[in-house]
């Protein structure tokens, strides 16, 4: 089978943590009969600086027509300025958007090994096994009209948020789906007491569950979800919701795992690709993380376990997905830790030599 990948790595720590992951893709090929076309395009700040644009057309039209992207991070204090009105993050947006990338799949299943790495008392992290559905191409991150002016004498900014019903019932099919392959739970989150598109949300997921009499629903208010999911994590299954309650949920989520590091994720349309498998992009959920830029010691894992993912969803091998995730959870099992996730004292290994764990392991 021939495959073919476009590379993102980006900014930061990007080109680190896609070195590590296409060492181990490359491993996995070697395995089965998998022929692996990888070819890396420009993104972001460093697409900027090269092109004066974070997203340049042939990075685009090579993510169009490849079976799927694998992405480092994008962003970086040298194009910081909130003046500018060309910024790293216009990279990431417009693929996921130029891509039509609606369901963002941010799974969070902390490893009893790391249990002593999060803030968070082991006992509240015993059983946690959650997915956040996330929605990708909608809401505040791409309304109209976003824009600066004078309101009553003062520079006012306005950004707006927008749902249509076809995009709430296209993610929440997906997320009730991937309830029905799990615990048959789904949790939709929203802000329906203030918001009218959490209402137009809540009503559509509503309407759509009925088609899942099978799949148990609970709708919570955003404020209340974020505090359940530090306060009792264990009783989630799939959390379904709009694009910025999902940003700020997974970032708060992935603490449950240890590290920002640790965490994967899948970004998924209703594309197929040549292999008649989903077009998606595969990314770890961290930033660029400027400040260990270049040092070599970043935790590839993140990206690591989405190129499992990659494997699972756009090339169908779901052996080989989870070849890659036993090799990452028997690294950290007999104690292979990078920085982020080691205790004090503990032995920290660089990113080539975790890879090198994980190779081992493979
Ligand atoms: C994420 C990131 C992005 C987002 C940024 C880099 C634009 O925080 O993928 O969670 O806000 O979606
Ligand atoms: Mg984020």
């Amino acid at each position: 089978m021939d495959a073919y990948i476009a590379l993102l790595p980006g900014d930061g720590i990007g080109p680190e943590v896609v070195e590590a992951a296409c060492a181990v893709l490359d491993a996995v090929a070697q395995g089965c009969e998998l022929v692996l076309h990888c070819e890396t395009y420009p993104i972001g700040g460093q697409a900027i600086d090269a092109y004066g644009t974070a997203l340049p057309d042939t990075t685009l039209h090579a993510c169009l027509a490849a079976d799927a992207v694998l992405l480092g991070a994008v962003g970086g204090p040298k194009w910081d300025d909130p003046t500018a009105s060309v910024r790293p993050e216009q990279g990431l947006l417009g693929l996921r958007k130029g891509l039509d990338l609606f369901a963002n799949l941010r799974p969070v299943q902390p490893h009893p090994a790391l249990l002593g790495s999060s803030p968070l008392r082991p006992e509240r992290l015993q059983g946690v096994d959650l997915v956040v559905v996330r929605e990708l191409t909608g809401g505040i991150y791409f309304g109209q009209p976003r824009l600066r002016r004078t309101f009553e004498g003062q520079e006012q900014a306005v950004d707006t948020m927008s749902y249509t019903v076809n995009e709430i019932e296209r993610v929440a099919r997906v997320a009730f789906e991937l309830a029905r392959q799990r615990r048959k739970k789904l949790t939709s989150v929203d802000k329906a007491n203030v918001l009218e598109c959490s209402r137009l949300w809540r009503q559509t997921v509503t309407r759509i569950s009925q088609e899942y009499p099978d799949i148990q629903l609970e709708h919570i208010l955003v404020d209340a979800a974020s505090m359940f999911l530090i306060t009792r994590p264990a009783s989630f299954d799939v959390i379904l919701t709009e694009n910025m309650f999902g940003d700020i949920l997974t970032d708060e989520a992935s603490v449950l795992s240890g590290s920002m590091g640790n965490m994967p994720s899948a970004s998924l349309g209703s594309a197929y690709n040549r292999l008649g498998k989903a077009r998606g992009l595969y990314e770890p959920i961290h930033g660029s993380a400027p400040d260990i830029a270049g040092q070599g010691i970043a935790n590839p894992i993140g990206t690591i376990l989405s190129a499992a993912m990659l494997l699972r969803h756009s090339l169908g091998l779901e052996m080989q997905a989870q070849q890659i995730e036993g090799a990452v959870s028997k690294a950290l099992a007999n104690g292979y830790r990078t920085g982020d996730i080691a205790q004090p004292g503990e032995h920290r290994l660089d990113t080539r030599q975790i890879t090198g764990v994980i190779l081992d392991y493979l």
